[in-house]
């Protein structure tokens, strides 16, 4: 009979009991531009070498309205994914459904509640149980400017006012560049509304007109007036931003084409997958009026109810893996993100992270932070959806009156 040396046995109990134990996770999420598809690699290669199976099920389309489209079609066919990027106040509506795992053991196990703010770990939570886990937070009141085209136009500084931003993109418009890079899609004319509020009427004006949604700060003068700011932006972006993907918008800014960029730092994401430099290639900033403030948009993985106890076990590794500090710096150092795990060494981290760090920190003692309206943590998905709506179609129809959006404005708050 042959025999089986007790190395060779050894062997395939251990590649056995791996074998066991290894998963597949399918993850669905929409970071397909050239800095979010290098993080989420990042992700994969940890799941991989854990001897798990990643099925990446990628839907592009930025800011994730079409990735939502698709995980519910899925869901609805009984046939979720193991994990899906959802975020914000969709997390309780998908925890709702009952359809989403609970990720107690993990979290107890990995100590969450001690690594994260504790609104972070509350907005992860359904009924006090974990059912999603953070992956980092991005600042959305950033903008982007290339040092060159500002040189060429005479700008000495970055505006840190309305007034000086339009005095300067003049400037720029007189030296034949665009001055302000856009990408005329829905959720980008929103994060754009969202900075001039915030810029126009500061943080708490910010917070009773679109995370409380009061009808008397909608119908302000506040808002009239950010309505105008808004609509005077649009004069300087170029006619052919109409359906432009964001990041198509930030390499105008990279290439010189443009001087300007009003977008969260995940732009930070695609300077650096281009090897550009923070402070030489590139200058990060608050959007005008916002350097008090800091709209947080925490990205997040919603973990579905799965069958098989592999796939249960690979789930519960994803977990772990997002919440762990490897994954924490290798994925933020790409994504232009900060970590959203407490006490990490940000010693790898550029000046724009730092600043992000340190304002995240501020802010939250000052008032000064609040949830991003345009990426979904400030209010439900039917109501930023009515809303994101009507500022859209302000941007793209001139024919829309200032009175008018700000009706529209009130009855899309009120959708249900
Ligand atoms: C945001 C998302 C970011 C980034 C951006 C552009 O909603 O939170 O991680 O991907 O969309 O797609």
């Amino acid at each position: 009979m042959l025999k089986i040396s007790k190395l060779a046995m050894a062997a395939a109990l251990v590649l056995g009991a791996t074998a066991a134990l290894a998963g597949e996770v399918e993850v669905l999420h929409y970071w397909t531009s050239g800095g979010e598809a290098k993080s989420v690699a990042e992700l994969k290669k940890i799941m991989q070498a854990k001897g798990h199976v990643w099925k990446d099920f990628a839907v592009a389309g930025g800011g994730g309205d079409n990735a939502a489209t698709v995980l519910k079609s899925r869901v609805v066919s009984g046939n979720p994914p193991a994990a899906a990027q959802i975020k914000g106040p969709a997390i309780q509506e998908w925890a709702g459904e009952g359809v989403l795992a609970n990720l107690d053991a993990t979290a107890k196990a990995e100590k969450w509640d001690s690594l994260l703010p504790k609104m972070v770990a509350d907005g992860m939570k359904y009924k006090g149980s974990y059912v999603a886990v953070p992956v980092n937070v991005h600042r959305v009141n950033f903008m982007w400017a290339n040092p060159e085209v500002l040189k060429k136009a005479g700008v000495a500084a970055m505006p840190k006012t309305y007034d000086e931003f339009f005095a300067a993109a003049d400037k720029i418009k007189k030296a034949g560049l665009v001055a302000l890079a856009h990408g005329g899609q829905n959720w980008q004319d929103f994060t754009t509304f969202e900075d001039v509020v915030l810029g126009v009427g500061g943080a708490k004006f910010y917070n009773d007109a679109l995370v409380k949604l009061d009808p008397k700060a909608l119908n302000s003068d506040t808002m009239k007036k950010s309505f105008e700011t808004f609509r005077k932006l649009k004069g300087y972006t170029d006619a052919a931003s109409s359906g432009r993907d964001w990041n198509l918008a930030t390499a105008m800014v990279m290439k010189g084409e443009a001087g300007f960029q009003f977008m969260g730092d995940w732009a930070k994401g695609e300077f650096l997958a281009a090897g550009k430099v923070p402070g030489k290639d590139f200058l990060c900033a608050a959007a005008p009026g916002t350097s008090g403030a800091y709209t947080f948009n925490v990205d997040s993985f919603a973990m579905f109810k799965l069958k098989s106890a592999d796939a249960q076990k690979a789930q519960a590794d994803l977990s772990a893996a997002i919440m762990g500090t490897g994954f924490q710096e290798v994925f933020n150092l790409n994504k232009g993100s900060i970590p959203v795990r407490l006490n990490m060494d940000l010693a790898k981290f550029d000046d724009c992270a730092k600043l992000s760090s340190k304002d995240f920190v501020d802010t939250a003692k000052s008032g000064g932070l609040q949830p991003s309206a345009a990426h979904g943590m400030a209010v439900r998905p039917a109501a930023e959806g009515a809303i994101k709506d009507v500022v859209s179609q302000f941007w793209n129809d001139d024919k829309v009156s200032v009175p008018d959006a700000m009706k529209k404005l009130v009855s899309a708050a009120a959708t249900q």
